[in-house]
Order: structure tokens, then sequence, then C-alpha cells
């Protein structure tokens, strides 16, 4: 990403945050709850890391059911509301900003969250930084005509192109899904590492 490009989207984040009161609302992703039994049943360990976490909804819902979070994300803005929130929740979670377009994962995690957000490049570098038996939760928007058109093609995933990715690496799709005719059409799944 050029310099311009990054400090467009960090710019871009920092005022949607800053204008908005939760962006993606103060619930937790709905998969990410309905599947909490399905991941504990499966999850080698407490170690978890929220990608491009924005304002910390499914960290903060990670912490307080005993993981140690990570969380990442481009926009201090966006970092600064889930540290006041984490704090109000009485919960720890070490919020660091970082441009994930060059990120080199230096830890290994037993639990990787990738919501609502698209990074090609990052995903086997995920996958890679799973701890053996790891669980790498996946839920983001498809390409679709129901899709609002204020999405830009490239972050968004191709009608099947999320199984297809995963089926190329060592270890299990425990459950997916694709809902192409939803009023936020997603593709979703549930992968563990060999
Ligand atoms: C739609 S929000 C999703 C936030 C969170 N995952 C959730 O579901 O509540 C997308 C997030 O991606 C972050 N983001 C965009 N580009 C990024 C980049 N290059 N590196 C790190 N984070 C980025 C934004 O700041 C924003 O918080």
């Amino acid at each position: 990403m050029h310099q311009d490009a990054e400090e467009n989207s960090q710019l871009k984040w920092d005022n949607r945050f800053r204008n908005e009161t939760c962006v993606l609302g103060i619930d937790p992703s709905r998969y990410l709850v309905d599947h909490l039994d399905l991941i504990m049943a499966h999850v080698p360990g407490t170690k978890a890391l929220d990608v491009a976490c924005g304002e910390g909804r499914n960290s903060i819902f990670l912490a307080k059911r005993g993981f140690q979070v990570s969380g990442l994300d481009i926009s201090a803005v966006g970092l600064e509301k889930g540290r006041q929130w984490m704090e109000r929740e009485g919960v720890t979670i070490d919020f660091r900003a970082v441009n994930l377009e060059r990120y080199e994962f230096t830890e290994q995690y037993d639990l990787i969250l990738n919501c609502n957000f698209l990074l090609r490049n990052l995903i086997p570098k995920s996958v890679a930084a799973l701890s053996s038996g790891g669980i790498l939760v996946f839920d983001t928007l498809v390409d679709s005509p129901f899709v609002p058109n204020n999405h830009s093609k490239e972050h968004l995933l191709q009608p099947g192109e999320l199984v297809r990715i995963f089926q190329g690496f060592p270890g299990k799709i425990l459950t997916q899904e694709e809902k192409l005719h939803d009023e936020m059409p997603t593709a979703k799944l549930i992968f563990q590492k060999k």
C-alpha cells in the first residue's frame, strides 16, 4: 500500500470512529456468539487475536470469556474507544495500532478472529500464526447485487472463494456458510489448523 493510500485508509476509519457512536454496534458478532460452544470445544488454548478489531466489540466478548486477547487495527481512534470500553468492562486487551497490509506476525495464537475485514494476503499469514489445532473464525462480506455499493470490490470475497482458500491449508473446515441473498451477503467459516 502506498503511503497516501495508507494515510487515507487510516483517516477514513479514524473519521468513522470519531463520528459514529459505535460503527459495528455494541453487540459481538452473531456468528461468534452462536459458535462459541463449537470454538470452546476445539480451541487448544486461550491466546486470541482479533484482526482489524475496530472498537473491540469482539475482543471484549472474548476477554470476558477468559481469552487473553490482542487486537490489531489501523485506526488509533477506534483503538482508543476500545481501550475506554475495555476499562468500563473490567477486562484487559492488548490493543495495538498496526497496518495489516504490511504486518508480520511474531507470535502464535490459539484463536484468530477475522470479522468484517478482507486482506487476502493476510490469510496465509494468519493460518501460519495459528498454533497446532488453533482455530480461525472468518466472517466477511461477499460480492453480490445486494451489497451496498460503497464497498470496493477488492474488499469483497467472491462467491465460493472463502471455502476454496481454506481448502488449500492443512486442517479442517469445522463449519461454513455463505448467504448471498441476505441484506449483507456474507461468507463465514471456522477452520481448525492441523
Ligand atoms: C468494518 S470494520 C470491522 C471491525 C471489527 N472487526 C468488527 O467486526 O467489529 C473494519 C476495520 O478494519 C480496519 N482496517 C482497515 N484497513 C486496515 C489495515 N490496513 N490495517 C489494519 N486495520 C485496518 C478499520 O480501521 C476497521 O476498524
